[in-house]
């Protein structure tokens, strides 16, 4: 039989990649997409217009976390039997200038969103996307899921407060419901103002004579980063468990923006330091100094293991970005894989 998905923020990075994993899986996907004054749904474009993808298993809605009304309504008219919640104000620097809409979205969203699924009495499967900037201050190295949240931004706040309302949701009304606590993960797709894709598309531009300099900030932050697209498998199979429970998904290794910095130009033929500039616009009130993921349990009861590793990542992004940008340089629209 067809299986349901509902997916919130399927217009971004991770949303795309998980309606073409569930689309190749056979699912009838639904997503919740914001009314915007431009085109939103970039990401998506590519399986509408691909004549081999499934797209007539593709529904998009209207809505917004911040509506509860429409929340449940779309709840009761899909019946889904899997909901992802991957909606929210994903930005941590963005979080400390917008820290009341930021909680509005990534907290209280969550609760809006479990209220409809309990009101309506439909019992979907639910995955919510924690995150590790939930370890903020670490307390303890590689975090784990047993290593105590330690908040350093609005953002971190509100995603853990959106952790155990998902947790209190399991245990209050025997919801399947788990968090998903996933380290960085990047891609072509990602949003162009976070760290790794800010640099390749910097290098690119770069490259192609078109930018002078990259104006950053904190270069000695450390990421845990992994490729996107391997992390919707592990939220899929969180929600394919006999028991519902919390992971962390990571690579368990930790590099530098700089570090970031030295593969990603060195691969263009460029040396970073003629170009890169530091700007204290882009350093946080409170920094995440250093993430390192210990993914023993989502390997162990997932069988999930990570593929693509940093440097590859990194020169991966940068061969996309320098297609992009040729390709529009050409005039071709064309969606990042
Ligand atoms: P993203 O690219 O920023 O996508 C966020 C999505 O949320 C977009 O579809 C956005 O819609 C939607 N959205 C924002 N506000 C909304 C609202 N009020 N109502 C409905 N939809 C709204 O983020 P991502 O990188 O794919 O991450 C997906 C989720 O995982 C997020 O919750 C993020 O916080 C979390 N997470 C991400 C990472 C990571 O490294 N990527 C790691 C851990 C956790 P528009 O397209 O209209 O803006
Ligand atoms: N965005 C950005 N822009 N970050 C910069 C810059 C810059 O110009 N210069 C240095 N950094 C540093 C940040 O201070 C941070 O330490 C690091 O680069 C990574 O920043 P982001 O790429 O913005 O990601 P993030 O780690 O803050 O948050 C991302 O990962 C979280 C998981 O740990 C987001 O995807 C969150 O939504 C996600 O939860």
């Amino acid at each position: 039989m067809t299986r349901t998905a509902l997916i919130t923020g399927i217009t971004g990075q991770d949303g795309s990649y998980l309606a073409e994993f569930l689309l190749a899986k056979n699912y009838e996907v639904h997503g919740l997409i914001r009314r915007a004054s431009t085109f939103n749904t970039g990401r998506l474009d590519h399986i509408y217009a691909d004549p081999h993808t499934p797209r007539n298993r593709l529904h998009l809605h209207y809505g917004d976390l911040s509506d509860a009304s429409a929340l449940a309504r779309l709840i009761a008219k899909i019946a889904p039997d899997e909901v992802y919640n991957l909606a929210a104000q994903s930005h941590v620097r963005v979080s400390f200038d917008c820290p009341e809409f930021t909680a509005d979205i990534d907290a209280t969203g969550t609760v809006r969103l479990l209220e409809a699924i309990r009101e309506t009495g439909v019992r979907p499967r639910f995955y919510q996307a924690s995150s590790s900037e939930m370890f903020g201050k670490v307390q303890e190295v590689p975090q784990k899921e047993t290593t105590p949240f330690y908040p350093r931004s609005p953002y971190a706040a509100a995603k853990v407060y959106s952790y155990w309302i998902t947790v209190n949701y399991r245990e209050s009304y025997d919801l399947f419901a788990c968090n998903g606590i996933l380290f960085n993960h990047e891609s072509p797709r990602r949003g162009e103002t976070f760290v790794t894709r800010k640099i390749t598309r910097a290098v690119a531009h770069i490259k192609a004579g078109l930018q002078d300099k990259l104006y950053l900030g904190n270069l000695d932050a450390k990421r845990d980063w992994g490729y996107a697209p391997e992390y919707v498998d592990a939220m899929w199979r969180m929600l394919q468990q006999d028991q519902p429970g919390d992971y962390v998904v990571a690579t368990n290794e930790t590099h530098s923006v700089r570090e970031f910095l030295e593969v990603a130009f060195s691969h263009a033929g460029l040396d970073w330091q003629k170009y890169v500039e530091l700007d204290p616009r882009y350093q946080r009130p409170a920094e995440v100094d250093l993430l390192i993921g210990d993914y023993s349990k989502a390997r162990a009861q997932l069988g999930w293991e990570p593929t693509t590793r940093f440097a590859e990542l990194a020169r991966l992004m940068v061969d996309a970005d320098i297609d992009l940008l040729r390709s529009h340089r050409e005039g071709k629209a064309r969606v990042t894989a």
